[in-house]
């Protein structure tokens, strides 16, 4: 397989071919999208609840997406690896984006970085892809802004804030995002958003089948996530049944002396323990 680039995905938009993009924390799971052809690997800041436990994306440091955009980076090589940038890294100034931007390509080893926000993030967005840092945008639900939302909301509900979704999404196109993820907007303005863009691929997750691209959190997809499930989730595996039903059968079978058995034991020739016996 070849290394998937941003000119690939042009590609692959132009030819409207579904571009496929998933979540990856750590080594398994970027092998898991190296191995099984996803085209791009973003380290969400979902991380922050899916695999640390807090309760919002606004607790996770710098240091934290670091850590584990690193094992990503080891496991993750042919699809494009793009990482979030972890609220209050990106929102100061653009210079200060561009400098945690540059720890997350460096340190981190992604090829892009993921930013929240519309208009506001404009400036930050040209300057950042200005000194070569491929940014990808992220607009309507925007989850490091649950609290000032009222919540997990679908957004563009109303023509007025429609409006302020689209108007974002070709200014963000203008400043030169070389995607843009559309959350949980209605999926009639999903499509029109990713028809009335120019060149930039749309990833969407709740914004219907119309756009160029889906993305999913990797622990929603394979059923892994015992907590609130969107609207948008669908789950392709039922994972966390097969660990239920692993550990329940490993408990049960140390408890019953059942493991391990010979077969999982090493054995001593005979001559050699007689002789230790003595
Ligand atoms: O953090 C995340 O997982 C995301 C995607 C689902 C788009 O931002
Ligand atoms: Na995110």
């Amino acid at each position: 397989r070849k290394k998937v680039t941003i000119a690939h995905l042009h590609a692959l938009r132009a030819a409207r071919t579904p571009i496929t993009m998933l979540t990856a924390y750590d080594y398994p799971t970027a092998r898991a999208c190296e191995a099984y052809g996803i085209d791009i690997t973003l380290v969400g800041d979902s991380l922050a609840q899916v695999c640390l436990g807090y309760d919002s994306t606004t607790r996770l440091t710098l240091d934290e997406l670091l850590h584990h955009t690193r094992a990503v980076a080891r496991g993750s090589k042919t699809p494009l690896l793009v990482a979030d940038m972890p609220f209050g890294t990106y929102l100061a100034s653009p210079e200060d984006a561009v400098a945690n931007a540059v720890r997350i390509v460096r340190e981190g080893g992604a090829e892009g970085v993921k930013l929240e926000g519309g208009m506001e993030m404009v400036e930050t967005v040209r300057r950042l892809t200005s000194v070569g840092i491929p940014v990808m945008a992220h607009v309507g639900l925007l989850p490091q802004r649950h609290v000032a939302l009222s919540g997990y909301r679908m957004q563009g509900r109303d023509a007025e804030s429609a409006m302020g979704v689209l108007k974002s999404a070709l200014a963000l196109e203008e400043a030169g995002a070389f995607a843009i993820v559309l959350e949980a907007i209605p999926q009639v303005l999903g499509s029109y958003i990713s028809q009335r863009l120019r060149h930039t691929p749309t990833i969407g997750i709740g914004a219907g089948p119309g756009t160029d691209g889906q993305v999913l959190v990797w622990a929603d997809m394979v059923g892994t996530w015992q907590g609130h499930q969107a609207k948008f989730v669908r789950r392709f595996a039922e994972v966390a049944k097969e660990v239920e039903k692993g550990v329940h059968a490993y408990a049960a079978a140390v408890r019953e002396r059942s493991f391990p058995g010979p077969q999982e034991s090493y054995e001593m020739p005979k001559a050699q323990w007689d002789k230790f016996e003595r």
